[in-house]
């Protein structure tokens, strides 16, 4: 089957599995070109490791430091008459490049916030690598099923209090209009938390615990998101804020039950990312900040950031560097004054008509489309493929 981008506003419903192997093989090209870390993790647990940013977080691990991994992620296999999704591709390209490598990588397909997940998870590290030593939490869901109520809870993203109303990007048409979103309930609050907050993190932390299978100084982070005033209400002050600010104290928790230095939370970069696009306002904001970030010389995508995460906080040799708040902030070089200053002079003078001027609205589609396996170099996107790929580890 030939396979063709089908985007609808911020979902591709198609991935290219060619694509997404080359977009996985760039990525692990790159963590090879790094020099060696000094502490990497050997048996990493990645929840969430399927794209973005959990994706790099397992390529990370794999191929600096030779790390067997096992991922977790929720994907839709392809059919031999269907397109899967760009994370099912993604995770085959990193299963056969870690098995071209000698690596140990195993991976499952389902619901992590499921005890049966849990547990399968935790049958597959006795049986093959006895514990792990780091776990990444990186989900991005818009939903979870509590297991201890069946409860299933929706996460919004919502300001809190009084309405907000900002530019927005129609990242379809490429036209600037403002949008205006109205608050949360208190009930959205509480269930935005449920769904993107720790709970579920902590409840990782402690099954893996009480099976016997985190290694003496294990660490554990997982990954948060601050950026500029500008999209404060709808971000860090609005519901999926409050998330955030649980994963805080879960963060604090954790380290309480195993001792300081055990677990991070770490803000990262805002990115494009299947769950970074859902949310209004941010595409805009990323395609003035990718201008400028490029312009200076300094912009990163996942793996980059992802790199410099372990290279310069967590397999370091003196270990983390904090802010005031205990967090690892990889998101410095995006809050650096300067490239501050230029993407708020930018946000004011936006329109329609200057937008491919003033922002890299391109680099922005590309790197989108990227995602999902298109417009990599060296892809033939006119011949046929077949959609259906088994995960070498089933
Ligand atoms: P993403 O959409 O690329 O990845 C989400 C991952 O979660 C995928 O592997 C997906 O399969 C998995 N997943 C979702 N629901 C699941 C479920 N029920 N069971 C198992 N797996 C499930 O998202 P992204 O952007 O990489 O986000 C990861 C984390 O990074 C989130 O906490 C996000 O808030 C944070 N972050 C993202 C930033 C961005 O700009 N993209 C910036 C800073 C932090």
């Amino acid at each position: 089957m030939i396979i063709q981008p089908k985007t609808r506003g911020f979902i591709c419903t198609t991935a290219h599995p060619e694509g997404c192997a080359a977009n996985v093989q760039s990525q692990i090209d790159y963590v090879k070109s790094c020099p060696p870390m000094a502490n990497p993790p050997k048996k990493v647990l990645v929840i969430g490791a399927s794209t973005g940013y959990g994706l790099a977080s397992r390529i990370v691990p794999a191929f600096a430091g030779g790390a067997s991994t096992i991922g977790v992620f929720f994907e839709k296999p392809g059919t031999d008459r269907k397109s899967g999704s760009a994370g099912w591709y993604n995770s085959v390209a990193f299963e056969e490049a870690a098995a071209d490598a000698g690596l140990y990588a195993k991976s499952f397909n389902g619901d992590a916030f499921s005890e049966e997940m849990k547990t399968t998870v935790i049958e597959a590290i006795k049986a093959d690598l006895g514990q792990v030593d780091s776990i990444v939490y990186s989900l991005a869901s818009p939903r979870r099923t509590d297991p201890t109520d069946g409860e299933t809870y929706r996460s919004v993203l919502k300001p809190i209090g009084q309405s907000y109303t900002q530019k927005n990007l129609n990242t379809d048409t490429g036209v600037v209009d403002s949008i205006t979103i109205e608050p949360c309930t208190e009930e959205e609050i509480a269930h935005t938390v449920k769904v993107m907050g720790g709970e579920d993190w902590e409840l990782w932390i402690a099954a893996l615990k009480e099976a016997g299978v985190l290694a003496d100084g294990f660490t554990t982070v997982a990954y948060s998101y601050i950026g500029p005033d500008l999209t404060y209400p709808i971000y860090t002050n609005g519901t999926i804020g409050k998330a955030k600010e649980h994963l805080e104290e879960s963060t604090a928790r954790l380290n309480s039950e195993f001792g300081e230095g055990t677990a991070y939370v770490s803000v990262n970069k805002a990115l494009v990312t299947q769950a970074s696009s859902a949310i209004p306002v941010v595409p805009l904001y990323i395609s003035l900040l990718y201008k400028v970030m490029k312009e200076a010389g300094l912009h990163e995508g996942t793996i980059e950031q992802i790199q410099r995460l372990f290279a310069d906080h967590l397999s370091s040799e003196g270990g983390p560097q904090l802010d005031d708040k205990g967090r690892i902030r990889i998101d410095d070089w995006e809050m650096r004054d300067n490239i501050q200053s230029a993407v708020d002079g930018a946000w004011e003078n936006v329109t329609t008509e200057n937008l491919s001027e003033v922002s890299d609205f391109s680099g922005y589609k590309n790197e989108f489309l990227r995602l999902f396996g298109f417009g990599l170099e060296g892809v033939d996107y006119e011949a046929e493929t077949n959609p259906e790929r088994p995960l070498p580890s089933e």
